[in-house]
């Protein structure tokens, strides 16, 4: 069994969770979530402000971990942290610390990719959501879909050109002037609407698309954003709960007929949502609906485990562990950073 201590600091979350395991059987011991609440009063993450937050939550998070897990810093057998992609500054304090404190119990480091992370958060609560499956990882600041093999082993498959898919609710929602963030204030607006009256396109979905196509999977939110700008701007626009449902409604259908055209191209079984938007009723109860026909089966996490946490980075981090990997003393974060273990 191996003791790993999670560090994430990559946005707006300081988290530290202690898991304990070996393979894909692993308890999680603890996990503390602290989510930057000083971020509400701009309207978005201010980076300076949420390093120095960061700075200051990081040590009683940790100390919370431990207590949660009754546990004390020598039971630590290595220390695995988020080294992007994410905000320079935020990344910096989980690494240094991580680091110091790693080189302090004199026990090795392992860094993580954020996204590799989500790809292992599922299996937290699901013991079937592991490879080989697709994977819909949507977030405030990341959409990709991706085909994992095996742990270690993907496929890239498409990603955003413009908006993340929680980016794009969070600016509807603003328009809709519903309070940040926007996504679930807009699912439950979403939620009343008698809809008929707008319908917005689907964005990058068209019949014609073939596998190869660099847009067969890619995804854009922008247009559809502008769409939703212009109904709100007529001179007698629609209710705002039909146009939050409008706008539910085809950012949700992309994203589920995107997701099944992976599933078929690649014959999998298994459908594996990640991120904050993964939260949404409508998309997971769109996918399950899609998947059931080319029968898959939808993993979707629960809301502390969909959002950045670090007992996804603990959990990737056992996986390099256990393959012998060790980051040395030049460890350092990334702005940008491209997913370990792809597939050509
Ligand atoms: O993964 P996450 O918690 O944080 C980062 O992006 O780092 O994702 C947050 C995003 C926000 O854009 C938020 O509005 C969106 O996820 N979100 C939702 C829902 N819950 C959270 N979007 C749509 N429907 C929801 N129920
Ligand atoms: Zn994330």
């Amino acid at each position: 069994m191996t003791v790993v201590l999670g560090i994430e600091t990559s946005c707006d979350e300081t988290s530290v969770a202690l898991l304990e395991g070996r393979g894909d059987e692993v308890t999680l011991r603890s996990l503390v979530i602290l989510s930057q609440d000083v971020h509400r009063l701009f309207g978005g993450v201010v980076p300076e402000l949420a390093s120095r937050a960061h700075l200051t939550a990081i040590e009683p998070v940790l100390r919370g971990a431990l207590s949660e897990a009754k546990a004390q810093l020598h039971d630590i057998d290595v220390v695995a942290v988020t080294i992007g992609p994410g905000l320079v500054g935020a990344l910096l304090v989980g690494v240094s610390f991580g680091k110091a404190l790693a080189a302090a119990l004199e026990k090795p480091v392992v860094g993580v990719h954020h996204m590799e992370g989500h790809l292992f958060a599922t299996s937290l609560e699901h013991r079937d959501a592991i490879p080989p499956f697709t994977a819909l990882l949507v977030s405030g600041g990341h959409t990709l879909i991706v085909d994992a093999e095996a742990w270690g082993r993907y496929r890239m498959l498409g990603r955003t050109r413009d908006d993340a898919a929680g980016e794009a609710f969070d600016k509807v929602a603003k328009l809709l002037g519903l309070p940040y963030p926007g996504g679930p204030h807009l699912e439950r607006l979403a939620a009343g609407a008698t809809r008929g009256r707008v319908r917005f396109a689907r964005p990058m979905l068209r019949r014609d698309q073939a596998p190869g196509d660099a847009d067969f999977y890619d995804l854009s939110f922008s247009g559809l954003k502008t769409a939703a700008l212009n109904e709100v701007r007529r001179a007698e626009p629609a209710p705002a709960a039909e146009i939050a449902a409008a706008f539910q409604d085809s950012l949700v259908e992309t994203l589920v007929e995107k997701t099944a055209r992976a599933v078929q191209q690649h014959g999998r079984t298994r459908v594996v949502l990640g991120g904050g938007v993964a939260g949404n009723g409508a998309l997971v109860d769109a996918m399950r609906a899609r998947m059931a026909m080319l029968g898959a089966s939808v993993y979707a996490p629960s809301g502390r485990l969909a959002t950045d946490n670090a007992a996804m980075i603990a959990r990737a981090g056992l996986f390099h562990f256990e393959r012998g990997f060790r980051s040395g003393p030049d460890l350092n974060a990334y702005a940008s950073l491209t997913l370990p273990g792809l597939l050509a």
